[in-house]
């Protein structure tokens, strides 16, 4: 978020995706994606009356540690088959309302639980909704596989990059993996893709992400939040 305007529709909307609770017919367990945009929503379910009543599952460690500073309780993984509202944020969302994430590298967790919750919720600012998909696409790859999907990826036309950090270390995920960021000039099918890229062997988990959420907030430079429902 840089602006303060941003900053303060994105508070307003965050009180009401906490709202979406309510309608999340009385189970208390909440997965939560990672990256800024949920770091924000954590700390105003840090407000909420009945945070007692509720336990969350983190995606990564970033948002554990928001969790843990906000006094939330924490439940496991075995909980995951129980989630009934994710929060969530993404890199992209298309004008079919498909995204990528995976920008901070916890894909794989946040597809899981987008896949096992109820009710998904995204939150993004407003110019990560495009009308195509365009960002390069992450995938987790075990690093047995790493040249092995680098060499299927260019096959498929991708333009296929490891995901190194500033000092020239590849990320490594919080399950161990690698990161490549696949560019395509044009994604036509995202369904179709996602399947594609998934069955690469070495490929644990892609960042396309086709299941549509429930709802979707877009924070506007203005102040104003859109909510949008499929
Ligand atoms: C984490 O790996 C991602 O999927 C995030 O949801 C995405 O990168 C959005 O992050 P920000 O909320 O920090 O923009």
């Amino acid at each position: 978020m840089s602006s303060s305007t941003l900053q303060n529709a994105f508070q307003k909307l965050a009180q009401d995706a906490i709202g979406e609770l309510s309608s999340s017919s009385g189970s208390r367990i909440i997965g939560l994606g990672s990256g800024s945009t949920v770091a924000y929503i954590v700390r105003e379910l840090a407000h909420l009356p009945g945070k007692a009543s509720i336990e969350v599952i983190p995606t990564s460690l970033q948002i554990k540690l928001e969790a843990e500073k906000s006094g939330l309780r924490i439940a496991d993984e075995n909980s995951i088959p129980r989630v009934d509202i994710v929060f969530d944020g993404a890199d992209q969302i298309d004008s079919k309302f498909y995204m990528i994430k995976g920008g901070g590298g916890a894909l794989l967790r946040e597809k899981v639980l987008i896949l096992a919750a109820k009710r998904v919720v995204i939150v993004a600012d407003s110019a990560k909704f495009v009308e195509n998909l365009n960002k390069p696409v992450p995938i987790e790859v075990h690093p047995f596989a790493r040249s092995f999907v680098s060499n299927r990826l260019a096959q498929m036309s991708a333009r296929p990059i490891l995901r190194v950090l500033d000092k020239g270390y590849p990320f490594v995920t919080e399950n161990g993996n690698l990161i490549i960021d696949a560019a395509f000039d044009f994604i036509a099918d995202t369904r179709k893709k996602e399947l594609e890229l998934k069955s690469i062997p070495g490929v644990l988990e892609v960042g396309l992400f086709s299941r549509i959420a429930d709802v979707y907030y877009k924070a506007k430079n203005d102040g104003s939040f859109e909510k949008i429902m499929p």
